[in-house]
């Protein structure tokens, strides 16, 4: 496989320099069948850069102990550094309290910790949850458990062709009161930046509560929870440059000290009697038995470096690669199908289809040249049906992704086509 001369057509962002990058993440430095590694798949998990990998490696060498608990030195230093974390985490985000930070697994267990506990007290029988139709199974099949449950209603905000969300139906789904409007700040599939701060608002003017799936912003672009007003916010640490076994809700702590606990067990409790029990403070309160804790330092270490980097750097950098894939894909790829709104109002993910060849044959041929890329329904099966389309493949990027790998890209997607048109 040869990669083409490119014509430049986008200045490389001066501010961050993704070649200089990759040398952090040393998992980008091997060959796959004979090709150097083009990781293309970050929106499903990211790479993880040395200093998270250190800060791992350090709490397991010189600091493994339980947090909260023992009164000596290496629990003192796991749990110092285990809350240090939150507040790493909270700058990232912008939460001013880190008590309002509570660990979670994943963004998953984030929303459904949400489903369960505020919204089994909360969402009543006839009451409406407005959902929209791009939204990860996460933030969807929760929501559809309580509503069976409690017989509530769900009404989902349609897009428009090109995967954007239909404000105008916005407004008039709002006309049903909804308790809680619940979206993704950025689509996994397309892409699409949704304008969070507007529709927050509206939603309050509407009385709802607002819960954004943050999964795809917070390793992406600069977040600021106190700027988007929201009440709840989700996100996932192993996107975001950090470990699996990570990852936040953040809530508003009105709402989060009214809520009762997800799930009963140690650390989440002040007293406990054999009849009852009082709950700890936030954010232990959600917290039951033994976390994650080196996953959670570690998710520290990537805010860290991402916050080294500059959100601001990070999103410029992909919107270049973003622009430049749209522009590139077409011309070196003739006939494919590109999905998703323009570069300016979407993240660094191009989903596309190659006519005629089916997207896990173009993932397949792919790997063979050493370009790892996502091929399915990546979680949004809805969002498939309403676009008509069985399935994609997915490439997204991240700090380490350069020109030169969707150069790659287009070259292994011309390889493709001449195998199967032979
Ligand atoms: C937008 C969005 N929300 C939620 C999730 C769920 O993330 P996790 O599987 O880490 O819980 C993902 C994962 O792809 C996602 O892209």
């Amino acid at each position: 496989m040869t990669t083409e001369t490119r014509p430049v057509v986008v200045a490389p962002s001066a501010a961050l320099d993704p070649a200089a990058l990759k040398a952090d993440f040393p998992i980008l430095d091997q060959e796959v069948f004979g090709h150097p590694l083009v990781y293309l798949d970050s929106a499903a998990t990211s790479q993880k850069p040395l200093p998270v990998l250190a800060a791992m490696d350090e709490y397991y060498r010189r600091d493994n102990a339980n947090v909260h608990r023992g009164i000596y030195q290496l629990s003192e230093r796991a749990t110092a550094a285990y809350e240090g974390a939150r507040e790493k985490v909270a700058r990232l985000i912008g939460a001013p309290d880190p008590r309002t930070i509570i660990w979670t697994r994943n963004a998953t267990e984030a929303i459904n910790l949400v489903a369960y506990s505020w919204g089994r007290r909360n969402i009543n029988r006839g009451d409406v949850i407005v959902l929209t139709e791009m939204e990860h199974h996460a933030n969807l099949v929760p929501w559809q458990i309580l509503a069976q449950e409690k017989d509530a209603d769900l009404e989902f905000i349609p897009i428009t062709d090109d995967g954007v969300l239909r404000q105008d139906v916005f407004d008039v789904l709002l006309r049903l009161k909804p308790k809680l409007v619940a979206f993704t700040h950025v689509s996994n599939t397309l892409g699409t930046i949704n304008p969070v701060v507007e529709m927050t608002r509206k939603a309050h003017e509407a009385g709802a509560l607002v819960l954004v799936d943050g999964a795809q912003a917070v390793p992406h672009l600069p977040v600021d929870i106190a700027e988007i007003g929201c009440d709840f916010y989700a996100f996932s640490g192993h996107k975001a440059l950090g470990p699996t076994g990570s990852g936040v809700l953040w809530g508003r702590r009105e709402l989060l000290e009214a809520m009762p606990p997800f799930m009963g067990g140690g650390d989440m409790i002040r007293e406990v009697h054999l009849r009852r029990s009082e709950w700890n403070e936030l954010p232990w309160k959600f917290e039951a038995g033994t976390p994650d804790i080196s996953a959670q330092i570690g998710l520290g270490a990537a805010a860290d470096y991402l916050l080294g980097i500059g959100m601001d750097n990070v999103r410029a950098h992909e919107q270049e690669l973003v622009a430049y894939a749209l522009e590139t894909l077409p011309r070196e790829v003739p006939g494919i199908e590109l999905y998703g709104p323009s570069a300016d109002q979407r993240g660094g993910v191009v989903p596309f289809n190659l006519p005629g060849i089916h997207p896990h044959d173009v993932a397949q041929v792919l790997d063979r040249f050493g370009i790892a890329v996502r091929a399915g329904h990546h979680c949004t099966m809805p969002l498939h049906e309403r676009l008509d389309l069985a399935a994609t493949a997915r490439a997204s990027f991240q700090v380490y992704t350069t020109l030169e790998d969707i150069d790659a890209l287009a070259a292994g997607l011309k390889e493709v086509q001449t195998l199967f048109a032979g």
